[in-house]
């Protein structure tokens, strides 16, 4: 083993990923490293493969060759086993939220100790360590007063704060945010934002987050990777990128379907 401190949390070379046999590859040769505490924004236009390679990173997507390691994980085979412990790892934010709305917004983030403890009952089960622990978080992401609130009562944008407090409730080693500002509102979705790469830093894990708009990217992210028809047309350091050197990702938008 090298004793060198290697940052490079997940590691994917040349990754091709398609639904079914015969059918197209939706992901075509796909080269990411994410270093832990860097924020990472996936940019590229709708059908381009976004969610499919942070589906292929959960083990949702099939993969056909090439490579792709979370941690020590080789996600190409893996058994049922380790499936379960790298999904624990793997903190996931989505666009909907995914709360239970009927659950009380402490109980929302409680259910992220689910993923770790396997099944259990989910009601009543949780120590007051876990508890203290998930008014930390939802005092960290600035709702701790909504905690005994149902969850379906919050705004969009307090609803996306649980379920990020949620995901750190895993304590997880990578959070995959899938288009998590794609319903809230431009203040909004600088507030998540800034608040997923804070944690980025804080916790010292990679964030990969997928956007539509560019301007958000490029305020809230250390690299920018920009996906086309499946193949990745843009990979930079974000301080070195504007809109023009975007161009090939922007050029896609809209061209997808027809593809
Ligand atoms: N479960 C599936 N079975 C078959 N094809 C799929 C499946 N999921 C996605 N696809 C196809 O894979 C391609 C990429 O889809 P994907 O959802 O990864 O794109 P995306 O970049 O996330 O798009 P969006 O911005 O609309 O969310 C599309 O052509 C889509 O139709
Ligand atoms: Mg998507």
């Amino acid at each position: 083993m090298s004793t060198l401190v290697d940052t490079r949390r997940v590691h994917v070379r040349d990754l091709r990923v398609r639904y079914a046999p015969g059918e197209p590859f939706v992901l075509d040769g796909v080269d990411l490293d994410l270093h832990d505490g860097e924020t990472v924004a996936l940019l590229g236009a709708s059908g381009s493969g976004k969610s499919t390679l942070m589906k292929a990173l959960t083990g949702f997507a099939p993969i056909s060759s090439g490579e792709a390691h979370v941690g020590a994980h080789d996600l190409t085979r893996l058994r049922a086993k380790q499936l379960r412990e790298v999904r624990s790892q793997i903190g996931q934010v989505f666009q909907q939220y995914n709360l239970i709305g009927r659950l009380s917004v402490l109980t929302n983030v409680l259910t992220g100790t689910l993923y770790n403890a396997g099944p259990v009952n989910l009601l009543g089960t949780f120590s007051s360590a876990d508890r203290r622990r998930a008014l930390e978080l939802l005092d960290r992401v600035g709702i701790a007063h909504k905690a005994d609130e149902q969850a379906r009562t919050l705004s969009g944008g307090q609803q996306q704060r649980v379920a990020i407090a949620r995901a750190l409730m895993q304590n997880p080693r990578l959070i995959l945010a899938d288009e998590p500002v794609a319903s809230l509102d431009p203040r909004m979705s600088h507030t998540v934002l800034s608040l997923l790469q804070s944690i980025a830093r804080d916790e010292g894990i990679p964030v990969l987050v997928s956007l539509h708009v560019l301007p958000l990217a490029l305020a809230h992210s250390d690299r920018i990777v920009g996906l086309r028809h499946g193949s990745v047309v843009v990979a930079g350091r974000t301080s070195e990128l504007d809109t023009d050197a975007l161009a090939p990702v922007y050029d896609a938008l809209g061209d997808e379907e027809d593809a």
